[in-house]
């Protein structure tokens, strides 16, 4: 399995392919890269964890098999990520996210370990009710936070700006090499709140998908900040 390094350093814009044309979607998601984006945010919903059904394994594969060379950031919002995360890195996934309110912490420590053992990376993810004290005392175990400042289900809600005190909770606490992912509302009228709080990898799905192609570059270089 040919595992991708997370792209370069500084902030990166990963658009979430949910807001994406799925009748279309290498295409789409081929151009959303060109057009500045450093990585895929693939949302796997279940039905269960959250009240949305969207994809699964054999849609990544054909994705990467499309995009050899992009980085896939897989989503797990489902009741047992502990069932998926293996099918997901071996249909092509290079990192992989998944909540701590459905299994508990010691699970999540668990599953990190066997992602890594199968070479991808993994996150840990709190929903805007969860409090950051839900992973703090395991965060060395994850290569990355994900702070969701929406509740999860679907694209295009409003950004929750109570959960950046999460974010300044959460980013001191980090190493070097850790990231902290801020998803859901990001926007150019959210994203500069999202990166002074600490966040560093910002997913974004209607405010790049939404735009006609011609428009996306600009935006994702506003929502990078740079
Ligand atoms: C929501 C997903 C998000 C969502 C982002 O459950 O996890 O990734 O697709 O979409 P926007 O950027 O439109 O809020
Ligand atoms: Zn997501």
């Amino acid at each position: 399995m040919n595992m991708h390094k997370w792209p370069n350093e500084g902030v990166l814009v990963a658009p979430s392919i949910l807001a994406a044309d799925f009748a279309h979607l290498a295409e789409d998601t081929e151009e959303s890269l060109k057009a500045g984006g450093d990585l895929l945010h693939i949302d796997v919903m279940d039905g269960h964890f959250v009240p949305n059904l969207t994809l699964g394994p054999a849609l990544v594969k054909s994705l990467r098999a499309a995009l050899p060379d992009a980085f896939l950031d897989v989503h797990l919002m489902v009741q047992d990520p502990a069932s998926f995360a293996g099918p997901f890195i071996e249909a092509g996934a290079d990192h992989v996210s998944f909540h701590v309110e459905p299994i508990g912490l010691d699970a999540c420590i668990a599953l990190a370990e066997r992602i890594r053992a199968l070479g991808a990376t993994a996150g840990i993810t709190i929903n805007p009710p969860t409090p950051a004290e839900a992973i703090l005392p395991a965060l060395e175990a994850f290569d990355l936070a994900l702070v969701m400042s929406v509740n999860p289900g679907f694209g295009g809600q409003a950004f929750i700006p109570q959960v950046l005190d999460k974010v300044r909770t959460i980013a001191p606490l980090l190493c070097p090499g850790q990231r902290l992912e801020m998803d859901g509302g990001i926007a150019p009228a959210t994203a500069q709140a999202a990166r002074d709080a600490g966040c560093d990898v910002l997913v974004a799905g209607s405010a790049i998908f939404g735009l006609p192609q011609a428009d996306r570059a600009a935006a994702i270089h506003t929502l990078r900040g740079s």
